[in-house]
């Protein structure tokens, strides 16, 4: 099994370089499908979710050809509705674009139900469905597929979202570029990932308009042609590297990022006793006092990203006094309490409420990454905490992150990835 190893309790230092933004190149790639044309997709993190969305493709009949590290050319002139692997789209929570996009294009879609981060609850597709039932699909679901069919085509109307949806604001996008009509999404999500993705189906000669508020307009247009973009930088790798500065202490530039993104998260490190510079794509956060106590809600953007939820718990581990964290978003999001107690954290879960006693000395453990954010949260833990922690299952980090033992090592961090055979293996049962 792959591993972290950390020698923790050491200040973090220089400049960390922000890679693509992972929830913008997912419907950006699966956005492809709509497109008859070459495709050339710059700052593209190079992250496991990105790799299966590619094979995906490539599965289906894209031409997909990696470029660099980097950037990537998707041609999906010859690729197949209703084709796609059902073993991958399983492992996906992104892989539900496939439903708007194949709908979009072909006015059917036939793919698995996704997977994704496991939070502990229910991530329901509901909306996803509601929004497609409105533009006039029949929809269906069994023995875990999704089948969506319109014969006649979409025709543009007004989606009202009973909640706001990041996934089901942006699978009505896709399913509706094409529709006959003018579709108006009510309720939309505003996340930075929504806007990029409305660029870059206008740039490809979409016609949507509001994305970044809470209604979008779809004009149905007959065609797309392929172009050039680059994914905007990444919020929640650069807000968890700026967690883990308010953890470790030191100073760190966050560069290629996009300071009006992070508004929330810097508010609230501010307020926990970080100070944080800003200027045109980057920013500095310091931290040379204690922390201090906090309380946070998380929610939809503008407001404090979930994605966060677990990182900022562990600041708030290390800052005297009883702070609190609602989880405004997700059913519950608490998988990683667990594991914080293992360093001896003061944690309980009341309801949606975690309440954190911080302050207390914690000592280093082998930890679990339960999920991707909870995985980035279990790294920064073992960077504050002196002494050698372990970090397993660190293949659920990677689904989202590009190279942060190679990020954190350049700030001064004394971390490897590495490899431990697992107890199966030990006692000869590994076949
Ligand atoms: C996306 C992000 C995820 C982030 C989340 C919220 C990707 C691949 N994932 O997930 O990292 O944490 O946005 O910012 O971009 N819901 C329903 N029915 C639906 C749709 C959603 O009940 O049809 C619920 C969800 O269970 C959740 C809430 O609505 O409680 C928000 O979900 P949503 O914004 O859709 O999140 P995802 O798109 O799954």
């Amino acid at each position: 099994m792959d591993i972290i190893e950390i020698e923790g309790g050491r200040e973090l230092n220089g400049t960390v370089e922000i890679s693509g933004m992972k929830n913008a190149a997912l419907p950006i790639i699966f956005a492809c499908i709509l497109i008859k044309d070459r495709c050339v997709i710059e700052n593209l993190p190079s992250a496991i979710d990105v790799a299966n969305s590619l094979e995906i493709l490539s599965k289906m009949g894209a031409h997909v050809r990696m470029i660099n590290r980097n950037t990537v050319e998707i041609d999906c002139t010859n690729l197949e509705g209703g084709s796609s692997p059902y073993e991958l789209v399983s492992k996906l929570r992104a892989s539900s674009y496939l439903y708007g996009a194949e709908l979009g294009r072909f006015k059917r879609a036939y793919a698995g139900l996704p997977g994704g981060c496991d939070f502990g609850g229910t991530r329901p597709i509901d909306q996803h469905i509601k929004g497609f039932e409105a533009l006039g699909a029949k929809v269906s679901t069994e023995n875990g597929y999704l089948e969506a069919e319109a014969p006649n085509g979409l025709r543009g109307t007004q989606v009202f979202f009973d909640f706001i949806t990041v996934g089901a604001t942006i699978n009505i996008i896709l399913a509706s570029v094409f529709a006959k009509g003018v579709t108006v999404i009510d309720n939309a999500a505003r996340e930075p990932h929504v806007v990029d993705l409305a660029n870059f189906l206008n740039t490809c000669g979409a016609n949507i308009t509001g994305a970044g508020t809470d209604t979008i307009k779809i004009k149905g247009v007959t065609s797309l042609h392929g172009c050039n973009y680059a994914i905007i930088p990444d919020m929640i790798e650069a807000g968890t590297y700026m967690s883990a500065v308010a953890a470790t202490g030191g100073r760190v530039c966050i560069s290629n990022t996009i300071p009006k993104h992070l508004e929330s998260i810097s508010a609230k490190l501010e307020e926990i006793g970080c100070e944080i510079e800003e200027f045109d794509d980057s920013l500095i956060v310091s931290r040379t006092g204690p922390l201090r106590k906090a309380n946070i809600k998380t929610l939809p953007y503008p407001g404090f990203p979930t994605d966060m939820h677990p990182q900022t718990a562990v600041v708030l581990c290390m800052a005297e006094g009883v702070s609190f964290i609602t989880e405004g978003v997700f059913e519950t999001r608490f998988r990683y309490v667990d594991e914080l107690r293992k360093l001896g954290a003061k944690i309980e879960v009341h309801g949606k409420t975690a309440v954190i006693e911080g302050g207390h000395p914690l000592t280093a453990a082998t930890m679990k990454a339960v999920d991707l954010r909870a995985g980035a949260a279990m790294v920064i833990a073992g960077l504050a905490v002196p002494g050698q922690s372990v970090i397993t299952d660190i293949h659920l980090i990677e689904r989202g992150f590009e190279d942060i033992v190679g990020k954190l090592q350049k700030l001064g961090a004394v971390i490897r990835r590495s490899y431990r055979p697992d107890e199966d293996f030990i006692q000869g049962k590994a076949n």
